[in-house]
Order: C-alpha cells, then sequence, then structure tokens
C-alpha cells in the first residue's frame, strides 16, 4: 500500500514519518512525499474549517499522484483571541510569514493577558485519508490542550511550538523530543486513531 502525506511541511512529514515508524508500520506501507514527485502541487485550501481544507488538499494530493493521500490540516486556537489564529496559523503574520514571525504576532497579540492562567489554547487537527476514486476513506480528529508561554523556549518541533506548554507539562513542546511530542500532541492522537484503521485494512 502506498501513502502520500498531502503536505510540504516537513515539520509535520517528520512526525507522521515517525509515528508510522513506531508503530512498525514502514514495513506495510510505502509513505511517500512531495520530494518523490516533480512538480508537487501547492494547493490553495481557502476554506474556513480545518475538515475542508484537509478534505482539499487529500483530493488534489491523491488525484495527482494517483495513490491513497493523507492530509492533515491543523492550527492553533486560543481563547483569548476568540480562537485566532485558527485555520489561518500558518499565515498569522501574512501570505509569506516563517513560523518565528507568527509566533511574534501571537506573543504581542497577548501581550495585554498578564496571567498564565487565562493563556489558554488548543491544537487542532483534522487529518483525511483519501482515494480518488472512492473520495473519502476515513478521517479522523485531536485536539492538544495547553498554555501559551511568555517566551520561547526550545528547539525542536516547528510552527507554535516554542510557546505552547501541552497540559500537565512545565516544558514547550519544542522542548520535548519528537516521540513524547507524538504521544501527547493533536497530530499524534489523530494519527493514533487512523492507523488504527489502516491496521485494519492490512491485517
Ligand atoms: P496547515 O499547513 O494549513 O495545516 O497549517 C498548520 C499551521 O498550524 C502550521 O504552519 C503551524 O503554524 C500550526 N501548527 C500545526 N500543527 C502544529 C504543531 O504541531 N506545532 C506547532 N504549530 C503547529
Amino acid at each position: 500500500m502506498k501513502i502520500v502525506i498531502a503536505t510540504k511541511n516537513d515539520g509535520k512529514i517528520s512526525e507522521i514519518k515517525d509515528f508510522f515508524k513506531a508503530k512498525g508500520l514502514l514495513d506495510l506501507i510505502e509513505i511517500l512525499i512531495y520530494k518523490d514527485f516533480s512538480d508537487f502541487p501547492d494547493v490553495k485550501e481557502g476554506s474556513r474549517s480545518f475538515l475542508s481544507n484537509a478534505k482539499i488538499k487529500a483530493r488534489q494530493i491523491a488525484k495527482y499522484c494517483g495513490c491513497w493521500a493523507l492530509a492533515d490540516d491543523s492550527g492553533l486556537a486560543v481563547d483569548a483571541l476568540g480562537g485566532r489564529p485558527g485555520v489561518i496559523s500558518s499565515v498569522y503574520a501574512g501570505t509569506d510569514a516563517s513560523d518565528a514571525d507568527n509566533r511574534e504576532k501571537l506573543l504581542k497579540e497577548l501581550e495585554g493577558i498578564r496571567s498564565f492562567e487565562k493563556r489558554t489554547a488548543r491544537f487542532i487537527c483534522r487529518m483525511v485519508l483519501w482515494d480518488d476514486k472512492i473520495g473519502q476513506v476515513n478521517l479522523s480528529t485531536g485536539i492538544c490542550r495547553g498554555k501559551i508561554g511568555f517566551k520561547e523556549k526550545g528547539t525542536g518541533g516547528f510552527g507554535y511550538d516554542p510557546l505552547f506548554i501541552p497540559e500537565g507539562y512545565n516544558l514547550t513542546m519544542a522542548q520535548i523530543s519528537q516521540p513524547e511530542k507524538n504521544s501527547i500532541s493533536h497530530r499524534g492522537k489523530a494519527l493514533k486513531k487512523m492507523s488504527g484503521f489502516l491496521a485494519k485494512q492490512l491485517y
């Protein structure tokens, strides 16, 4: 079975590959990524929901690659900001924004929230597995709750990880190992459900 990961985000790719490897599924599933194809498309998402964005990515990439596509649309919802940045997490500070630009903007927007207890947030991941002929094969969701710190800490992960302190931790998501992140993260939880589904197809 071949599955292409429908993203060019190397952080997501690394976590997804590691997850499948740890589950022993890489012997049974060949994981393909954007580098395995020439002219892998840049998909325009443009929807207001994580789920429809995930479906848009999965559908277009499955069609382009001719095999099953696994898409993850994810983001950070901060309570004090009414759920922002949400679906625009990757472009919060502008269409060409880097992860560092987005983190800087987030810290600025939260400057007025001095109480750590009020800096609650959650990462959300909607994951879709898509077959070009059948359409949606499976979908899963994962949520990871935590709080936004006052300054960046750690060098691991990607995106908002250096600012996100998961519930029950004193460290940011960028200060824990990738296997540990996968065991508690929104993506790890969605992957756990997805891999349960895949395992049933394979065994
Ligand atoms: P997407 O590629 O449209 O799904 O955008 C995902 C964006 O959400 C990323 O670019 C990050 O800004 C943020 N994000 C999603 N998952 C994570 C994570 O695991 N850690 C940190 N930031 C994340």
